[in-house]
C-alpha cells in the first residue's frame, strides 16, 4: 500500500506501561512495510525538544516484544507545555522531516499530540498506561498486565495474612480511576474494596463486612484501596496506614498496610496487552500512511478504531457497576 508520508517517529510519554514495546514493535514493523522511514524519539517530548532522535532499523526493534518497561524511554515534560518547548519541538520534527508521530502515553500525553496536530504536525495517539482511565478505549495498554501483577502480590500478602488472622489494607495504582482496585479485589478475594468513582460510609462497607465475615467464621481479610482514595485528603478516613489503624480499632483483627506501588508499572506484558499493543500500533501507523492526523487510537467491542484527540479527551468514563455489585455480593 503507498503511504503519504514518508518519515515518521514514535515516542513514549508520562508514566510507563508493560507493553509500550510492544507497541514500539507493531508500528515500526508496520511502518518499513509499507516504505516509511522510522525515527524513535527519547524520553517522551523532551526528546523532541532535544533533538534526541535516531533513526531505527528493522532490527531496532527485535527481542523486545516481551519486556516491560519502553526501549524509547519515557518523561514528563514541563517545559513542553510553554511555548518556547512547543516551538523547539516542531523545529526538531521539520529539521529531520518528521510528517507524523506515533504517541504512546496517557490522557497527558493525548493532549501535546493533540497540540502539536494543531500545529502542523500529525499526531496519533496510542493509550499506554496502567490506569485504564482513557474514556475512548474500554482498555488501555498495560492495564492487564498491572492488574495481573497486583493480583499476584495480593496472593501473597493473604498468605501471611492468613497465618497471623491479620487484615491486609493494599493500596493500589490507577490515578483517579478504580479499575485497577475493582478487578484486582475481585480476583484476590478481598472483603472490601474502596474506589473513588462509588461513595462509601467506612462502617457500612469495610468494618460491618469485615465483622460479618468474622460472624461467619472468617479470620483473615484483603481489603483493596485504590491510590484515588487514600491519596485523597478528603476521604474521611485517610491514608491506606490510617484506615489499617481504624480496622483494627473498630473489629479488633490485627492489620497490616502495604503499598504494591511501581511495581505495578513494570515487568513482561501479558498476552492480552502484547495482542492490544501489535493491534493498536499497526492501527497507528495505518492512519498516519493515510496522511491522517489528531487521532487517538481505541479498542471497542474488540474492534480497533480510532477518534478524534479532541472529542476523546472529552468523553467521560464511570466504573462498571455491575462488576462493583458482583465484588459486594460475593466477598464476605
Ligand atoms: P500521561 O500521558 O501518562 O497522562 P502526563 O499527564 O504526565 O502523563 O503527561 C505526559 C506529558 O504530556 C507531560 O509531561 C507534558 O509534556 C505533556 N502534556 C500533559 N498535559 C499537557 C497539556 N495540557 N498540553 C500539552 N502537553 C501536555
Ligand atoms: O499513570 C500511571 C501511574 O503509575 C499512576 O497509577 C500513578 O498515580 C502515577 O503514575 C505515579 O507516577 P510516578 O511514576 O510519577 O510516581
Amino acid at each position: 500500500m503507498d503511504s503519504k508520508v514518508k518519515k515518521i517517529g514514535i515516542l513514549t510519554s508520562g508514566g510507563d506501561a508493560p507493553g509500550m514495546n510492544a507497541v514500539i514493535r507493531a508500528a515500526a514493523r508496520t511502518a518499513f512495510k509499507r516504505g516509511i522511514e522510522v525515527y524513535g524519539i527519547n524520553r517522551g517530548y523532551n526528546g523532541l525538544i532535544e533533538g534526541d532522535i535516531f533513526k531505527m532499523d528493522v532490527r531496532s526493534v527485535s527481542n523486545i516484544l516481551q519486556n516491560g518497561g519502553t526501549c524509547l524511554y519515557t518523561a514528563r515534560s514541563p517545559l513542553f507545555k510553554t511555548e518556547e518547548g512547543m516551538q523547539k519541538a516542531i523545529d526538531t520534527c521539520k529539521k529531520h522531516g518528521i510528517e507524523g508521530i506515533v504517541v504512546i502515553g496517557g490522557d497527558g500525553s493525548y493532549r501535546g499530540a493533540r497540540d502539536l496536530s494543531l500545529r502542523g504536525i500529525p499526531c496519533v495517539g496510542v493509550p499506554g498506561t496502567i490506569d485504564n482511565d482513557i474514556a475512548s478505549t474500554e482498555e488501555t495498554i498495560g492495564f492487564d498486565t498491572a492488574m495481573n501483577t497486583a493480583m499476584i502480590m495480593i496472593d501473597r500478602l493473604r498468605d501471611t495474612s492468613q497465618s497471623h488472622d491479620r487484615c491486609s489494607v493494599v493500596e493500589v495504582m490507577g490515578r483517579r480511576c478504580g479499575d485497577i482496585a475493582l478487578n484486582t479485589g475481585i480476583a484476590a478475594g478481598a472483603t472490601a474494596i474502596l474506589v473513588p468513582e462509588v461513595p462509601f460510609d467506612f462502617k457500612t462497607n469495610v468494618v460491618d463486612r469485615i465483622k460479618e465475615g468474622q460472624r461467619l467464621g472468617k479470620n483473615h481479610f484483603i481489603v483493596v484501596v485504590a491510590e484515588g482514595v487514600s491519596h485523597n485528603e478528603e476521604n474521611g478516613i485517610g491514608d491506606i496506614f490510617e484506615i489499617a489503624k481504624l480496622i483494627e480499632k473498630e473489629t479488633g483483627v490485627e492489620s497490616r498496610a502495604t503499598i504494591l506501588g511501581h511495581v505495578q508499572r513494570g515487568g513482561s506484558p501479558t498476552l492480552r496487552d502484547r495482542v492490544l499493543a501489535s493491534r493498536m500500533g499497526n492501527h497507528a501507523v495505518d492512519l498516519l500512511s493515510q496522511g491522517i492526523g489528531n487521532r487517538v487510537v481505541s479498542i471497542r467491542k474488540n474492534e480497533i478504531c480510532d477518534d478524534d484527540i479532541f472529542e476523546a479527551l472529552n468523553m467521560k468514563k464511570d466504573l462498571d457497576r455491575k462488576v462493583y455489585d458482583v465484588a459486594y455480593e460475593i466477598s464476605f
